[in-house]
Parts: C-alpha cells; sequence; structure tokens
C-alpha cells in the first residue's frame, strides 16, 4: 500500500498535490511519503513479531534499512523514530545512519571491500556486527581492533550458493559471486575468529539478491543457514545473532502481486522454529520503493515521421538510473490525467546517449509540453544512485507527510557544482 493517490483528478502524496512541490520546488524533484515508510516498516516489524522471533532473552529482531537504497537523512530519522537500524556499507553510510539518530547497536556493516579506515570508524562508533566477506578481510579487521585495543563483533557472511532469480546485476548468492564465503569456510573462519585477539564473533550472515519474488531460494538459504547455527554451537561456539539480509521484493507494475512481509515472516516462522537466537534483517527496498516518486515535466513531445513518438522529460538516467542499468521497469503515472485517448511514447531523458531511455512503447494518457509525470516505485535505489552525469545538478528530495511537506535536499546549485572543484597549479 503506498500514498499517491488521484483525488479530484490530480496525483497527491498524501495530502499534498504532486503539482504544488513541483512549481515550488521545480523538477525534477523526488517525493517521498512518510505514511507509506513507516507503515513498510510496522508492517514488517509486526510481520516478524507475529512470527515468534522474539525472544524475552534476545528481545526483537534488529530490522537493519539498507541505507543504500536510500540515504536521505530524513528518510533515514523517519524509520530510526520507530526503532531501525541500519544496514551500511561505508563510513559514509555509517555518518549518515549517526546523523538520524539511529543507534550504533544497531547499526551492521556490510561489503566485501571495508577499507582500514573505515573499520577503525566503525569500531570506534561501536556498531553492532561487522559482517565479514573473506579470510583476507577477517585479517584486516583483528589488526585494525587490536591496534585500537578492541574485540570487533563480526559476524561472517555466508553465500549460501542459491540462485535468486531477479536480475544478474544484482544476484548475490551464488558461489560465483563475490560476496560472503561459503559453509565450510566460515566454519574454519568462525573458529579461528574465537580464538583471534581482536575478535569477538557474535553471528553469521546471508543476503542472497535483491528484489526477490519467489521465498523458495530463500527458504534453501535460510534451512541451510539454521544448520550452520546449529553446527557451531555443536562445537561448542558461541552464536548469538542470525542475520538474514534483505531482498524481498516489491510489485513494480500490475503484476501477480509478490509475497509479502506477512508470507516472508511465516515461512521465517517455520524455519526458524525453535532456534533460540536473535535475528537481524537488512530489508531495503521493500521498506522504501514505493514510498517514493520522482517527478519530472514533459519538455518536448516529439512525433518523428517515422513513426515514434518520444516524450523527452527533464529528468535523465543520473536521476533515475534503474531503467538504463537493470532494464528495470517503473510505472509512469500523469500528475494531471489528460481525458482522451491513450497514446504510446517512447519515454526518454536529455541526456547524450540512447541509454537515457526509460521505456519504450509505453501507453499512456495523452501528453503535452509542460505537463508532469510520476516514476512510481522510485523510493528505493532511486536518489541514492543518482549522479551528475552531463553536469545535471543532483535532484532535490522532499518529505511529505500529512498536508505538509519540507524539502529535505535542497537541489544542488551551479556554484556547488563549481565550487568542489580546483585549478591545477598549471593552468
Ligand atoms: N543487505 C545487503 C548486504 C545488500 O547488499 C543489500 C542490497 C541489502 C541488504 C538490501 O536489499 P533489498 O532489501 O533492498 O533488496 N541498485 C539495485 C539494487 C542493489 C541491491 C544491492 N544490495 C536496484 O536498483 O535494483
Amino acid at each position: 500500500m503506498n500514498h499517491f493517490e488521484l483525488q479530484d483528478g490530480e496525483l497527491y502524496c498524501e495530502g499534498v498535490p504532486l503539482s504544488r512541490i513541483a512549481r515550488e520546488v521545480g523538477t525534477p524533484v523526488y517525493v517521498y511519503s512518510s505514511a507509506t515508510l513507516e507503515r513498510h516498516f510496522t508492517v514488517m516489524r509486526d510481520a516478524l513479531r507475529g512470527a515468534g522471533l522474539s525472544s524475552e532473552k534476545w528481545g526483537e529482531p534488529l530490522i537493519a534499512f539498507a541505507v543504500k537504497a536510500n540515504s536521505n537523512v530524513a528518510v533515514l530519522k523517519t524509520l530510526a523514530r520507530l526503532g531501525a537500524g541500519a544496514d551500511v556499507v561505508s563510513e559514509g553510510e555509517i555518518r549518515r545512519a549517526l546523523a538520524a539518530g539511529v543507534p550504533p547497536e544497531r547499526i551492521v556493516f556490510s561489503g566485501v571491500g571495508k577499507t582500514a579506515g573505515e573499520i577503525a570508524f566503525a569500531l570506534e562508533t561501536g556498531v553492532a556486527e561487522l559482517n565479514v566477506e573473506s579470510e583476507p578481510e577477517l585479517k584486516l579487521i583483528d589488526e585494525v581492533a587490536q591496534r585500537l585495543g578492541k574485540r570487533a563483533k563480526i559476524a561472517i557472511r555466508i553465500n549460501p550458493d542459491v540462485e535468486a532469480g531477479g536480475h544478474a546485476k544484482i544476484s548475490t548468492g551464488k558461489a560465483e559471486n563475490k560476496f560472503g564465503v561459503s559453509f565450510a569456510e566460515a566454519e574454519r573462519l568462525y573458529a579461528n575468529a574465537s580464538n583471534a585477539v581482536g575478535l569477538s564473533p557474535v553471528g553469521v550472515a546471508c543476503h542472497i539478491g535483491s528484489q526477490i519474488t519467489d521465498l523458495a531460494p530463500m527458504e534453501a538459504a535460510f534451512t541451510k543457514m539454521r544448520g550452520m547455527v546449529e553446527r557451531l554451537r555443536g562445537q561448542g561456539l558461541h552464536v548469538e545473532r542470525l542475520d538474514l539480509g534483505g531482498g524481498l521484493g516489491v510489485p513494480y507494475f500490475n503484476q501477480p502481486d509478490p509475497p509479502g512481509p506477512a508470507d516472508y515472516a511465516a515461512m521465517i516462522g517455520r524455519v526458524m522454529a525453535g532456534l533460540d537466537i536473535q535475528f537481524a534483517f537488512e530489508p531495503g527496498r521493500v521498506i522504501a520503493a514505493n514510498a517514493g516518486v520522482l517527478v519530472a515535466a514533459v519538455q518536448h513531445v516529439n512525433a518523428r515521421p517515422e513513426g515514434r513518438r518520444f516524450l523527452v522529460l527533464d529528468a535523465a538516467m543520473n536521476d533515475l538510473l534503474r531503467p538504463a542499468m537493470y532494464d528495470a521497469y517503473h510505472d509512469i503515472r500523469p500528475v494531471r490525467p489528460r481525458d482522451g485517448a491513450e497514446v504510446v511514447y517512447d519515454v526518454v531523458g536529455p541526456v547524450c546517449e540512447t541509454g537515457d531511455t526509460f521505456t519504450r512503447d509505453r501507453a499512456l494518457a495523452p501528453m503535452a509540453a509542460g505537463d508532469l509525470l510520476a516514476f512510481m516505485s522510485a523510493g528505493a535505489y532511486g536518489a541514492a544512485m543518482s549522479s551528475e552525469y552531463n553536469s545535471r545538478l543532483l535532484v532535490p528530495e522532499v518529505l511529505v507527510r500529512g498536508d505538509q511537506y519540507a524539502v529535505v535536499r535542497p537541489r544542488e546549485t551551479y556554484q556547488d557544482m563549481l565550487a568542489r572543484e580546483r585549478p591545477a597549479p598549471w593552468l
């Protein structure tokens, strides 16, 4: 469910017409709904609660929002106020999570190439765990921790070698991917880590991919993860946390609905029944995707004599990369749908490459220059992946709550853009 609905013939975000935001803030602009963010988080939290994944000893599952999906501090704050933690992959993301008020003990640090500097920063911050992706990384964390006189809480990220489906660029759980270690290697590393001066192994982690719409591969992976916890404990090793990653998909358009948080939680409850451990999750997309839209304006309608009809927008691939990068489908809705038969358009941006195409052959209500449209489901991996390619200004972000809105990242200015650069002394 989301809070982007037509009211009196135009698209609103909660109680605010998108046309008002476009007029006052300009386009392109990302717009997020607080109510949707909150709802998605609480639905997930309640589903996991209902599946018996809490215990007196370990408390509630840790829901660490994947900051990479939407790293805007106001968005993070909205979730942190409900008790969300943060799954981070860089020092920058740790700093964002802290700025949003996420307590360090709810921050999980993932990623295959954490630098010594980032590891030191995470240890000084006191994050809940560093998810270790390889043996060389385990050694580096041990060294850094010893240098700082600390013991790093670590979880070993396991690559369960399952095929999660979805786009190859975002599938992570096969042995050929760069993420994590095998079960056999994890067992050896866990035992080594238990004897290392700078390490305190607290658990195991996995994350098999993103936009997963079939629970079967997750169930297979999670079943193996449970077995791993039991094997480690059987060897007398201490295991207190099981981090099952993120990856649950969302409906991007009118497809049969993918499994939702309730199905996901029920499956996990079944697989994990009776396992005494603290659970952690790293959802990103399922919380944020349908909580945001990218609003753009039509620059030109270019009807070519050869037959194609291009809708040239003021938004481009640098603002929303997913269609160019993953051939992703985003529903496109006119902000004030005009009457009349649908027209078939190719929707493109102004960037000078053919990849700057949001979609081809899309039937939409008739559009004219100046009209606004909204790319739906753009709240995850939208603004977070945007860039200044073609020296286009970074898009502003707006957070709506009821009938008010706030510009939570103003549009960049050309001064900002140019001020970052320096002349070389010989120029
Ligand atoms: N945990 C880890 C370790 C991850 O690598 C990711 C996402 C997540 C959690 C969150 O996954 P989610 O619940 O959002 O599926 N840019 C791509 C998606 C890349 C996902 C990368 N890792 C896209 O736009 O589709």
